[in-house]
This record gives structure tokens, sequence and C-alpha cells, in this order.
């Protein structure tokens, strides 16, 4: 094997999985395609698991009833027709002379509904074309070459209501015309019609009663929503089926546990902060007895900041829980927190793309969250800026500031309680370190985020994230 055949030789082994994956792309966007046709909602596809089974049944039987009970119902109509003109034909044949002729298709026409002519030394001009394959011609065609063993011509589409017969005698062509009906089962049309019509009642009913069904999960994902978002979900009332109820009284077992266990954690905390009060207060006393010296002073120092920390938290903690979710709009919200912190003398650029921008919160929680983090920025930097909009199923709020921003690494640390960075840089500021953890707080409580990055100008972005 030369070097080039040795290449061609491994392209075609390595093309090979490449088709492969290419059938397998293929195959995945189909099935992608076809779950982007089906429904998406639980009622949608339960109707689905319904309605295809019924139609694929109906389409069977519909089937085998076409083959079988509309292929006999056609032969012996055919047959009957065939008959009656094998009889007329042998009566003309009986009689001795074609004067008699009018007499008997009169008889034909009053007691076998067959209109009938001759057209005297005519001969049949045999057309293949008007004897196009149908389950009834090719029945009629049998049954008259079986019956009446003379050249023949069916047209069974020219006219609406009637089928033609043309039949070669020895004196001239007999013209026969046939009402449709002796011909044509009408009972495979009202078969039809039942089946369609009892099916669109069986849908009907099935729509009713599966949105029954669906309607306390749906509730219920409304509540489930609704918890994650903070917001206050009620008792709702447990029904549907038992798996249903069982997800639900789970559900509000969980909701009220955590909720318990939330409200028992601040009790708790705001009750320790509660009591380190009055030993910090004898403390303060006892120090203030004692005579001024350097070791003295610092100690007073920490009391104090001590002192301030339990103040904090106490303040955080009296916050939690009272307040309600009401509708709010968010834009106001903003300018009013803007506008009372533009006081302080720093310049803050507001933004927002939607101007009334209706929202459901807890307005003087939420009011604290964005209003520490405008002070923050405003501690550690000189120009502020806000702006929010929509951002997919949440709205965004970022608030940038030019200061010295936060490494990476401090990111997350910067939210545990009374963390701050080094303590040179805080000493002038005075801050105690909850500012940021009350936000998130604030936050998680909507079913909301609040994540740290760098702004476009080198200092700190604080991104707020509700979803809608
Ligand atoms: N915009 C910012 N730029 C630079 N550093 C910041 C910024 N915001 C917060 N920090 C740092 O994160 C630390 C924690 O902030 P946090 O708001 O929790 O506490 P604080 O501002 O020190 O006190 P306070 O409880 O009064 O808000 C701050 O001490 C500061 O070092
Ligand atoms: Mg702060």
């Amino acid at each position: 094997m030369t070097s080039a055949e040795g290449r061609i030789a491994e392209g075609r082994v390595a093309a090979e999985p490449k088709a492969g994956d290419a059938r397998r792309s293929a195959m995945r966007s189909m099935v992608a395609a076809l779950n982007r046709m089906l429904p998406r909602s639980l009622l949608g596809r339960s109707l689905l698991i319904i309605i295809t089974p019924l139609i694929l049944l109906q389409v069977v039987s519909t089937w085998v009833f076409y083959d079988s009970h509309w292929e006999t119902v056609t032969r012996r109509l055919a047959g009957s027709i065939a008959g009656d003109i094998a009889a007329v034909i042998a009566l003309m044949e009986e009689v001795s002379g074609p004067e008699h002729y009018p007499r008997i298709f009169a008889v034909a026409e009053e007691t076998m509904q067959l209109e009938m002519t001759l057209a005297p030394g005519k001969i049949l001009r045999l057309n293949p074309l008007l004897m196009r394959e149908t389950l009834v011609d090719r029945k009629l065609a049998t049954a008259l070459a079986n019956v009446v063993r003379r050249p023949f011509l069916i047209d069974t589409r020219s006219l609406e209501k009637y089928v033609e017969i043309q039949v070669q005698l020895p004196d001239g062509v007999l013209h026969i015309v046939a009402p449709r009906r002796r011909l044509f089962s009408s009972t495979t049309y009202v078969f039809i019609l039942w089946m369609v019509g009892t099916s669109l009642v069986l849908f009907a009913v099935a729509t009713v009663f599966m949105r029954n069904q669906v309607r306390p999960i749906r509730r219920l994902a409304a509540a489930v929503d609704d918890f994650g978002k903070g917001r206050e979900t009620g008792d709702f009332r447990i029904e549907g089926a038992t798996e249903v109820r069982q997800v639900a009284a789970a559900f509000n077992l969980m909701r009220n546990r955590i909720t318990r266990q939330i409200t028992q954690r601040t009790e708790m905390l705001a009750g320790v902060s509660h009591d380190l009060r009055t030993p910090l207060t004898r403390m303060k006393l006892q120090l203030a007895m004692l005579p001024d010296s350097p070791d003295t002073a610092d100690l007073k120092a920490d009391v104090a900041e001590m002192e301030k920390m339990v103040g904090g938290y106490l303040a955080f903690a009296r916050g939690e829980g009272t307040e309600q979710p009401v509708e709010v709009d968010l834009s106001a919200l903003l300018k009013d927190v803007v506008g009372s912190a533009r006081r302080e003398g720093t310049t803050i650029d507001l933004h927002t793309e939607e101007d009334p921008l209706p929202m459901r919160l807890r307005p003087d929680a939420f009011r604290r969250c964005v209003g520490n983090l405008i002070a923050n920025a405003q501690r550690y930097a000189r120009t502020v800026s806000v702006r929010a909009g929509h951002r997919g199923a949440a709205v965004e709020i970022t608030i940038d500031d030019d200061g010295p921003g936060i490494p990476p690494e401090q990111r997350e640390e910067v939210f545990r309680p009374f963390y701050r960075l080094d303590q040179s840089r805080n000493s002038e500021t005075g801050g105690i370190g909850l500012g940021l953890t009350i936000a998130r707080d604030v936050m998680r409580s909507h079913g909301g985020e609040l994540a740290l990055a760098e702004s476009p100008s080198g200092g700190l972005r604080a991104r707020l994230r509700l979803p809608v």
C-alpha cells in the first residue's frame, strides 16, 4: 500500500464514526422537533394519551369494516341490479318483437327503478376510461359478467345521482339508468358519522374530567412557586387524586416546618442578642467607674462595638417575618431610595428600563436591601449607578460603583454576618458588617439572588435578581 492509499484508508475509517454522529444528531433533532410538537401542559398530554388510541382504534375498525362489510354489501347490491337487468333482457328475448319493449321498460321502471331505453342497431364502443377501478365498479362488472353475459359498459361517475349501464344486445344497445342508492350503501357514511360524533362527545367528556384532575396539580404548582418566591401561600385545599393529595399534604408539612424553623431561629437569636445587652450595660457601668488608662479605653471601645453589633442584629431580627408582600412599582421604589441616598451628597445615576415596573414584594425589606447596597457603594466609592429592567423571567437590578471593589476570593466571605474586609479600610467608615448579610437575606426571602461581581469601572457590581 502506498502512503497515499494509506491516507485514504485512514480517512475512510475516520469518516465512518462521523456519519454515525450525523445520523444520531439527525435522530436527536427529530425527537426534539417531535417533542416541540407535543403539548407542554399536563392536560394536553393526558388528552393526547386518551385520544391517540381512540383514533387508532377507530381507524382500524373502520378499515376492517370497509374491507369486509362494505365489500359484502356492495357485492349484494351489484348482484341485485345485475339480476334485474338479466331478468329484463330475458323477458325481452322471450316476447316476440320490439313493439312489446316499452311495456317491459315501464314495468322495469315501476318495480325496479331502472330507466331503460334501447338504441336499435347501435354497436357499443367499449371505453376503458369509463371503467376506472373502484370497488363498486369492480363488483358491478363481476356481477354483470356473471349474470348478463354480454358486452357492457359501466359509468358510475358522470351523473351525480345515477349510475349508467349499457349492455350490447343483438338488436342494439340497452341503456340503463339506475339510481345511485341501489348500488351504494349509505350505512358506511352513517357509521363513520356515528364514530366521529361519539368520539367528539368522548373527547369533550374526557376534557372536562381531566381538567378537574389537573386543577389541583396546577394549584399546588402555584403554591410551591409562591412559597419559593417568599410569598404568603396560605393553607390551600387538599383535593384530587391520592398522589396529588399526598404531595399537597407533604408540601404543607414542609412549608410549615420551614416557616416554624425560620421564626424559631430568628426569635432565638433576637433573644440572645437582647439578653447580651444587660451584661454589656453592666460592663459599661463598671468600666466607667474604673480610672482612665489605655487598657480601659480599649475595653470601652470593644464594649461599644459589641453594643453596636447587638443593636444591629436586633434591628435586623425585628424586621423579619411580619411584613407581607404587596404589589408595588419597583421603579418608584428605586427612585425613592436613590433620592434619599443622594442627599448624602454622592452622584447616583438611576436608569430604569420600564417606568411603572409593577412587582410583588415586601417594600420595607426591599428598600433596606437596596439601601444597604447603595450605602456601601457610597461609602467606598464616588460615583454610583443603578440600573433596573427585565431579564428573561426575572427583574434585574445592578448597582455599580467605581471604588476599590472586593477581590473575587472575598466575594462570598463578605456575606457572613459581622464580616468586614481589612479593618484599616473600615475604621473610619464604622460599619458593623451586617449590610450585605441582610441584603442577601432579603433577596432570598423573595426567592431571588444577590451576587457580587466587578463593575465596568473596576469597582463593585451588586446584581439583584428577582423572579417575576
Ligand atoms: N461597594 C463596595 N466596595 C468595596 N467594598 C465593599 C463594598 N461593599 C461592601 N464592601 C466590603 O464588604 C464588607 C461587608 O459589607 P457590609 O455592608 O456587610 O458591612 P459594612 O458596610 O461594613 O457595615 P454595615 O453593616 O453598616 O453595612 C464591607 O466592610 C466592605 O469591606
Ligand atoms: Mg454596608
